[in-house]
Order: structure tokens, then C-alpha cells, then sequence
């Protein structure tokens, strides 16, 4: 297993603290529930999932010779204002397409939380009227050109730096840390409960639990819940991205189809546009764990969690591990779905 050799440029703290959600737990009646948390990990501009990505992909960033970190995501892209911190972290500059994902036409939405974070740290941000896609963007392909044009040396990190060829490092390398927590802390996760919409977060766990599965002859359910509400194009990507990086790890087989778990059900119609259940999973884990998630990722794989668990799909003898990765700085253009007016 060939992870340590790849050159890691820390940008977290440590490893992510792990946590009892007991009264979670109890409520629900079921498998015990255990947060890993993603959102406090970092100290670069409120963490989340994109800055373990990145320890794997700085160093190719840097020995590039660039000078500006070119990525994309919607108005409210929690990977963006990742890309942003780590730019400035850096001492690079930082050029950014923000495209209208989501139909959501609150008039802060361009303007506070993770664009407003963006733009505090310097970077170019700009706004695209294009849809949601995790796909390779024009609007992207331009912004490299532009930079490129004006004297800079870009380096491209694609949405969610999912597609870039080092992305499910990270997420590899968090599964050993998990193994490591478990000795710590006397417990052992058999299922996994993971958001995703570009992918490599999943992948890179997928790959990462099957190096564990190698050494261990241990097995583990790792379950992607997806939040793109365009589920085969996250399969897809789940399923490229984890093989790809199983090969980069030489993990020395291919992974099984049964170990690609991406789970629909939770993510409503579109991308970005909580329904009730996420409502409903935001509030409980608010209100019982004074854990803060997001409308657009991580209130949607609670929500799935919460159902997985209550349902016994996830049997109550289980331990599950809930992989919070970050996204609260979102809530705040969403207000008015707690509007006490309303
Ligand atoms: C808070 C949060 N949760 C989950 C995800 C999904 O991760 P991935 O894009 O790697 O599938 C993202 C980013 O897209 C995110 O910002």
C-alpha cells in the first residue's frame, strides 16, 4: 500500500476529532452514532472536507511553479472558499468561477457565508449564471486561459477537486485515521454514513477502507448518500474516482462493485434545495447534539442516516460513524427557512 508515499502538506490540525452522538443515539433508538468531524479540523478559514484533498495536491501545486489556483463551484461552494484559504495559506492568488447551482434567489446568496469568506481572503471570485454540473466546465477552461493571459501561472483544481488526478487521496489516508481513532478509542466502526456529490470524499474512503479490508481481512459498509439529486453521474464518479485512486494506493485488486454504496432517496429534486427530511435531520441535530449541518450537503446524509438507522437498515447492534465534512457557512443564506415571521 503505496499512500505514504505520496508528499503530504499538512493543512489540518491533526486528526479530526471524533465523537458519541448519545442523544442522537438514544432518540433513535438503534445503532450507536458517532460523528468524525471534518468541520473543525482545520484552522483555514473554518476547515471542511476540501483541505484534506489538498494536502495531497499543494505539493503538486507548488512544484508546478504556479502562482494562482484556479476552481469552480456554486455561489455557495464551501470547495471554493477551501481553495481560497489554501491559496492564501499559501501566499498564491486565487481565481474562482462561482456559478448559480442552485435556483435559490435569496438576495444574500452571492453575497455572505462562503463567497462572502472567498473575497475576505482575496481571491477573484466570480459569478456564472451556468446550472449545477460536477462535470469539467468552459467557464473553468476560460478562467485558466484568462489567468494565463495575464501573465500568471494557473493551476487547475476542478469542483470539489474530485476530477483531479490526486483528489481521493485525502479521504484514503482519513480511513487509517479512523483506524487509529478506533484503537484510541476503544470502539470499532462497521458502517460508514458519507455525503457526496463530486465524489472523491467517497471514493477516496472506499479506496482507503479496502486497503484496511487488505490488511485486516476486516469488512466495513462505507455508504454514500447522495446529494446531487443527479445520481448516476455521482455513481459514476464515485466509482472512476475510487478505482483510480485503489491503483494510485496499489491496493492490488480492483474494488468490488458491492463496495460502490451510493444511496439515493434524501437529496429531493435538485441539488442545493433542502426538502423535509433534511429540515427535519437539521433540527434534530441541532437541537440534540448542538451539531450544525447544511441544507445543501450534510443535513441530507444525516437525514439519510437518521432514517438508515431508525429503519434498522443499519442494525441496531452497529457502530456507524457519521462523516460530518464541514458547510455551515452556507446556513446563513439560507434564513428564511427558519424565518420567524414566516
Ligand atoms: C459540506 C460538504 N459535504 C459534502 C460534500 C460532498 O463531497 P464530494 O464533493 O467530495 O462528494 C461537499 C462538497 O461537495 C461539501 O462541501
Amino acid at each position: 500500500m503505496k499512500l505514504d508515499q505520496f508528499p503530504r502538506h499538512q493543512l489540518t490540525f491533526g486528526p479530526s476529532p471524533i465523537h458519541h452522538l448519545k442523544r442522537l443515539s438514544d432518540h433513535l433508538g438503534g445503532a450507536q452514532v458517532w460523528a468524525k468531524r471534518e468541520d473543525v479540523s482545520s484552522g483555514l478559514a473554518y476547515g471542511g472536507n476540501k483541505i484534506r484533498k489538498m494536502e495531497y495536491i499543494v505539493p503538486d501545486a507548488i512544484a508546478s511553479g504556479a502562482d494562482t489556483l484556479v476552481s469552480i463551484g456554486g455561489y455557495q461552494s464551501n470547495h471554493t472558499r477551501q481553495v481560497a484559504a489554501v491559496a492564501a495559506h499559501l501566499g498564491m492568488k486565487c481565481r474562482l468561477v462561482q456559478e448559480k447551482w442552485v435556483p435559490w434567489d435569496d438576495p444574500v446568496n452571492d453575497k455572505v457565508g462562503n463567497i462572502l469568506l472567498s473575497r475576505m481572503m482575496g481571491a477573484d471570485s466570480r459569478l456564472d449564471p451556468a446550472g449545477f454540473d460536477i462535470g469539467i466546465r468552459d467557464s473553468w477552461k476560460d478562467a485558466l486561459r484568462e489567468v494565463e493571459e495575464a501573465g500568471g501561472t494557473p493551476y487547475a483544481i476542478p469542483a470539489g477537486a474530485s476530477e483531479h488526478p490526486l483528489g481521493g487521496l485525502g479521504f484514503a489516508n482519513w480511513a487509517f485515521e479512523v483506524a487509529e481513532q478506533e484503537k484510541q478509542f476503544g470502539v470499532f466502526f462497521d458502517t460508514i454514513v458519507v455525503c457526496t456529490v463530486t465524489g472523491s470524499t467517497h471514493a477516496g474512503m472506499i479506496a482507503g477502507f479496502a486497503a484496511l479490508e487488505e490488511l485486516t481481512g476486516v469488512k466495513r459498509r462505507v455508504l454514500g448518500i447522495d446529494a446531487s439529486a443527479t445520481l448516476e453521474k455521482t455513481r459514476d464518479q464515485v466509482a472512476r474516482i475510487a478505482r483510480h485512486t485503489a491503483e494510485l494506493i496499489e491496493l492490488g485488486r480492483d474494488i468490488r462493485d458491492d463496495e460502490i454504496q451510493v444511496l439515493e432517496g434524501w437529496a429531493g429534486e435538485l441539488y442545493g434545495l433542502p426538502v423535509e427530511s433534511t429540515m427535519n435531520a437539521m433540527a434534530m441535530g441541532a437541537q440534540l447534539e448542538a451539531m450544525i449541518t447544511d441544507p445543501v450537503y450534510e443535513g441530507k446524509s444525516l437525514a439519510g442516516l437518521i432514517d438508515l438507522v431508525k429503519d434498522k437498515d443499519i442494525p441496531a447492534d452497529s457502530t456507524v460513524l457519521y462523516a460530518h465534512l464541514g458547510g455551515q457557512q452556507a446556513v446563513n443564506a439560507y434564513h428564511s427557512l427558519w424565518d420567524p415571521v414566516k
